[in-house]
Parts: C-alpha cells; structure tokens; sequence
C-alpha cells in the first residue's frame, strides 16, 4: 500500500512522527512523506529531533504568509506528486492549512484521505480561526477518520460520518511525548546535557512555561497576554520562560512588552527534546496551544488556557485545565491561584490524561492494513 504523509508545521510533525515511523518499520507499506514547508525552521527542528526525511518538499513558507498562498501553494504543488507516486491513501493530520489544502488536492485526484486527530471541534468558525472550519472541511473529504478521543467519535457521527469510517485511536501526540519523556527525563547524557544548558534557570523559583500563537488572538488579545506576563513576572517566587513563535504578528507584541522585563526570559522556539525537558521542569503551563493542552496533562502538570474556546475539553472537565481566556486579569487572577492554593494545584496536577495511552499510531496503522 503507498501511503503519503503531507504536513506542514511543527505540531503536524510532531504528531505525524509516530505514525511514519511505524509506516516505515512495517513491510505492508512503501511511505513517503512531503512536506508543504508551511513553517520552515520550527518544521525541521521537528524533522532532525524524529530523524525524519521528506521525499517531497513545497518549501511554501514566507514572511508573513497569507493563508491564501498556502492553500493555493498546497493544492497546485501536491498535484504532480499525486500523479508521480499514485499514493493509495493520502494522511493528514489536524487541522492547518496544509492539511485541509492537502486533503482537498488528494481528494480532487480521487485519493483517499485518512484524517489523523479528527472530530475536534468547538462548534464556532471564529474560533480557533481559521482551524474549526480546515477541520470541518477535511472531515468532508476523508473517508478515514481517526479520531482521538470518544468525544471526537461523538461529534463527527453527529455529523452523520458513518461509524466504520470512524476509528478510536486516541491521540498520536501521547506517542510522541511518551518517546521524548523517556530521552530527557531519566537520568543519562541527554539529561545531563539538558541540565547544563538550563543552569541559568534559578531553583528557587517556580518555572511557568508560556507559549502562544493563535491568530484570532492577533491584536489585543495578544497585548493582553503580554501584559498579564509583566504583570505575573512582578513575583519573586515564579520565573517566566517564553519560547517565542516565529509569527512576526507575535514577536512584535511580545518583544515590544516584555523585552527587559525582569523574570521573564524571551527565547528562540525550542526544538521538541528541550521543550518536553521544560514541561517537565514546569511548575505549570500557561498557553494556547492545542498540543500543549494535550501533553501536559499526561505529565500531571496543570494547564493554563489563554483561549475563550477549545475543541479539548476532555482536560477541562478532568480538572487538569482550565480556560483563562485572554483578558489580562482573569489571565492573573489564575496564574495567582495555581501558585498560592495548593489544593487547586494538586487537583489539577492529578494526572488524569485524556488524550491517549501512547499507542494511537499502532492502531491507525492496523486500521490501514485492514
Ligand atoms: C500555523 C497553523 C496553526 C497551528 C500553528 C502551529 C494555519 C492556518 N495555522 O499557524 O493552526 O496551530 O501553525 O504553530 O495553518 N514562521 C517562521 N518560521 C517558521 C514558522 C513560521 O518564520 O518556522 C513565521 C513566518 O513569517 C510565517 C508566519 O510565522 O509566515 C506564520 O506562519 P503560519 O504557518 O502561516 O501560521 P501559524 O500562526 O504558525
Ligand atoms: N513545542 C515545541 N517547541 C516550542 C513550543 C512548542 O516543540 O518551543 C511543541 C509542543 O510540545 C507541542 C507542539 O509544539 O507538541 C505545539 O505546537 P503549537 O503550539 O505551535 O501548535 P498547536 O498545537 O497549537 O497547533
């Protein structure tokens, strides 16, 4: 069976990494992989980290990309390579532009689609934007749906999917984080190097970890973010580490406000072995991302969520994360008592993990041979 993986940004690969690589482990398939290069440096952090190669590379990205160009990019470079290598199915992952535009070039070759982390959804187009409506139109086209967890099943059957289209896969991230826990948290050189090069990290303080980069939050949402750290990093119990998205609509913000600010350290995005090194360092996590709001709770540690919605509530109603939104006090009033109540602490480190048991690219790649 060939199968083409296309993806194009750094969550896509992280969670694709387990299913290539199980792909190229197993005789029944000839895998190749293309990437859209919708991100470029934070892609191939991923890439090197996964030991992964692309046989097909777009190379979309630009400075300050419009979703327009990698759509259309997408759609009109995939074309050729779906001629050249006749994938019999054609994976995607989540809900990007890459993979919507990737889903809809397979689709008008007539591939089949298999929508890795399907039926997420928060039911508001607005929200996140534009990633409610790619995933919506992926499921469209898909004709396999993995979905990650039961609440996934749910809303693509309400959606009137038929169930044999629909596997309970739970989420390839877990797979991926279980890999990376084990290189960086147990003792060995990996540690050890780690350790060395955090050394400025101050051990008596607590470590928030912060990243954020979503686009309906562009704007004031993000000033608000910012403000809220400034006003947080005013502790002297808590230190503020921030890998910064390389989207200039959020380095621009942030460098602005929190460039100086004591307690907060601004760094270079972290490739994935030293970012899960800081989740596991944290004393909780403070973002918008979707993955994160995934990993951190399978490492029992807390998470913040700097959004109004989320397609992930399955952590929300486990206790281990709660929705901040992105209004500077209620961002604060959260952080303060995350830090100040231990009971709220220990509930919400309790280490329920709703997204996975680590074995998600096993069952996709069963459900594939079958
Ligand atoms: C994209 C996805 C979002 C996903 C996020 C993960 C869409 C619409 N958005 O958003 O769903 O959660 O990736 O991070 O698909 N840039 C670099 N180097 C990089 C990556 C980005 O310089 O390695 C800069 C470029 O100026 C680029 C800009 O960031 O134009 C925006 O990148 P883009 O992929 O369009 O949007 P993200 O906000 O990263
Ligand atoms: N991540 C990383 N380095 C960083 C920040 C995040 O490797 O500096 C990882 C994180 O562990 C998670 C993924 O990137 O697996 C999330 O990516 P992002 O927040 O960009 O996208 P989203 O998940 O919101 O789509």
């Amino acid at each position: 069976m060939n199968v083409l993986s296309i993806f194009g940004t750094r969550p896509e690969a992280i969670k694709m990494a387990p299913v290539i690589h199980a792909l190229q482990r197993d005789k029944r398939f000839v895998s190749r992989v293309c990437v859209t290069g919708q991100h470029r440096q934070m892609l191939n952090d991923v890439m090197n980290v996964f030991s992964l190669t692309a046989n097909y590379d777009l190379d979309l990205m630009k400075k300050d990309q419009t979703l327009a160009n990698i759509v259309a990019g997408t759609i009109s470079g995939l074309d050729p390579i779906l001629v050249d290598f006749k994938p019999d199915i054609v994976l995607v992952q989540g809900d990007t532009a890459s993979a919507m535009a990737a889903s809809l070039a397979a689709f008008f070759r007539n591939v089949e689609v298999g929508h890795v982390e399907a039926g997420l959804r928060t039911g508001n187009l607005k929200s996140p934007w534009p990633e409610e409506a790619n995933r919506r139109l992926t499921a469209v086209v898909a004709s396999r749906h993995y979905a990650p967890t039961q609440r996934a099943v749910d809303a693509l059957l309400a959606e009137k999917v038929p169930a044999k289209a629909i596997k309970l896969t739970g989420n390839t991230v877990i797979d991926a984080l279980g890999y990376m826990v084990g290189r960086v948290a147990a003792p060995g050189p990996d540690r050890d190097a780690l350790d060395a090069e955090f050394s400025w990290l101050k051990p008596d303080r607590r470590l928030i970890l912060v990243t954020g980069h979503r686009r309906e939050s562009f704007g004031e949402g993000f000033r608000n973010i910012c403000l809220a750290l400034k006003d947080i990093a005013a502790r002297s119990d808590v230190e503020v580490v921030y890998p910064v998205h390389l989207n200039p609509n959020v380095q621009a913000p942030v460098r602005e406000i929190l460039s100086g600010v004591d307690n907060v350290h601004l760094i270079e995005p972290l490739d994935y072995r030293r970012f899960v090194y800081l989740m596991n360092r944290c004393h909780f996590a403070l973002t918008d991302s979707g993955g994160i709001q995934e990993e951190a709770p399978a490492i029992r540690k807390p998470v913040l969520v700097m959004r109004d919605t989320s397609e992930r509530m399955e952590a929300v109603d486990a206790g281990v994360a709660r929705l901040v939104t992105t209004d500077r006090a209620s961002i604060v009033s959260s952080v303060n008592e995350l830090l100040d109540d231990s009971a709220v602490f220990a509930t919400m480190s309790s280490g329920a993990s709703p997204f996975g048991d680590g074995r998600a690219a096993e069952r996709i790649i069963e459900d594939l041979a079958a």
